[in-house]
């Protein structure tokens, strides 16, 4: 095998059109991210039909940007990657059918990567001593899981979320107090001058040794202090809320992180997906491994939220290890990891 893996990873699997070129999966030559976020913010949130066409227009115009940042041409590509599950089914299937025609016209290998291994993987990009095993919190608008990294590509799910993932539960809060959506970023923002002690919102589990989540609860616990509020006519603070519901959130994660650490023994935590980016969660989870002797490893928030370069990284620990795709690749819009 050549001593370095030139990959062109493609992600397509929600609302954003993304295509990076990764050295030997953590070197990254370029990440090009067009969001979609402005014409959903139209409608509230992600609608999947206006996703998928948004992905045909723009998957073309992407990694062409994506080679030219990288100073490359097609041929100096060895393979590619493209997440194919799980996610949007219509939107996924613009990155797939592009990445197999892209691999079948030039005869490079192809990897289809999981969206999960990707947001893992993220974090290696900027962490070169980080390697497995280790302990990865993925927390993004469609995932909440607590895995263990037994290996690069193995992986063991300790817990996950029985309802809402953490990120629709920041969407779905931030919509009830007037934020608007993407509501991840406003609730953050609204939180830096509210009170997390101002309300006490339910901190849901389900007992020692288990490390399920559920959000849902608590979403309901702010809509309901929401209506009461209304209710007797009585103005709330947003950054209040806000604020006491991020309190509520990362505290539940933290938590759950912790016990999982001390009942593994895990030397290493990291985590992930948009959610991620949050700086109250990236704090507290820091403070938390600090007090626990462990180290901490976060992705830059570009590389938590949706990008093409995580999938550059996960993609490369795939294809050394020998896996590919056929051109019977199809879109896994509940792809399971593990
Ligand atoms: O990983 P991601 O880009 O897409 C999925 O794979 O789902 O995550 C998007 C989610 C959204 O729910 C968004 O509100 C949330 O991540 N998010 C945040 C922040 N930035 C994005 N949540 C809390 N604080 C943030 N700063
Ligand atoms: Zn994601």
């Amino acid at each position: 095998m050549k001593e370095q893996t030139v990959m062109l990873a493609i992600e397509t699997s929600c609302d954003e059109t993304a295509a990076a070129v990764v050295v030997n999966g953590r070197k990254v030559l370029s990440n090009i991210i067009d969001s979609q976020i402005d014409i959903h913010t139209l409608y509230g949130g992600v609608v999947p039909e206006i996703a998928s066409r948004k992905h045909m227009e723009k998957i073309v115009p992407v990694v062409d940007h994506a080679l030219s940042t990288a100073g490359l041409t097609f041929s100096d590509l060895d393979a590619v990657a493209v997440t194919y599950g799980p996610g949007l089914v219509g939107a996924l299937l613009v990155g797939v059918a592009y990445a197999k025609a892209l691999a079948f016209a030039s005869g490079l290998p192809l990897v289809g990567v999981h969206h999960i291994e990707g947001h893992i993987s993220a974090n290696y990009i900027e962490n070169e001593e980080l390697t497995p095993p280790f302990l990865c919190l993925v927390v993004s608008g469609g995932h909440t899981h607590l895995v263990n990294v037994v290996d690069y590509g193995k992986y063991e799910i300790l817990g996950r979320t029985r309802d809402d993932a953490a990120g629709e539960a920041f969407d779905k809060v931030a919509r009830a107090i007037g934020l608007g959506y993407p509501g991840g970023p406003k609730i953050e923002k609204a939180a830096k001058e509210g009170d997390p002690e101002a309300f006490h919102f339910p901190r849901p589990g389900f007992g020692e040794g288990c490390y399920d989540f559920s959000f849902s609860g608590l979403k309901s616990a702010v809509l309901n202090t929401l209506n009461e509020y209304k209710m007797k006519g009585t103005s709330f603070s947003q950054a209040d809320v806000a604020a006491s519901f991020q309190a509520a959130v990362t505290e539940v994660l933290v938590t759950h992180a912790m016990e999982a650490v001390e009942k593994t023994g895990a030397k290493k935590f990291a985590i992930a997906g948009g959610v991620a980016s949050n700086g109250a969660l990236r704090k507290a989870m820091e403070d938390a491994c600090r007090e626990k002797g462990i180290a901490f490893f976060h992705p830059s928030p570009i590389l938590c939220t949706d990008n093409a370069a995580m999938i550059g990284a996960a993609g490369y620990y795939d294809f050394i290890a020998g896996k590919r795709a056929g051109m019977d690749l199809n879109a896994v819009p509940n792809l399971v990891l593990g």
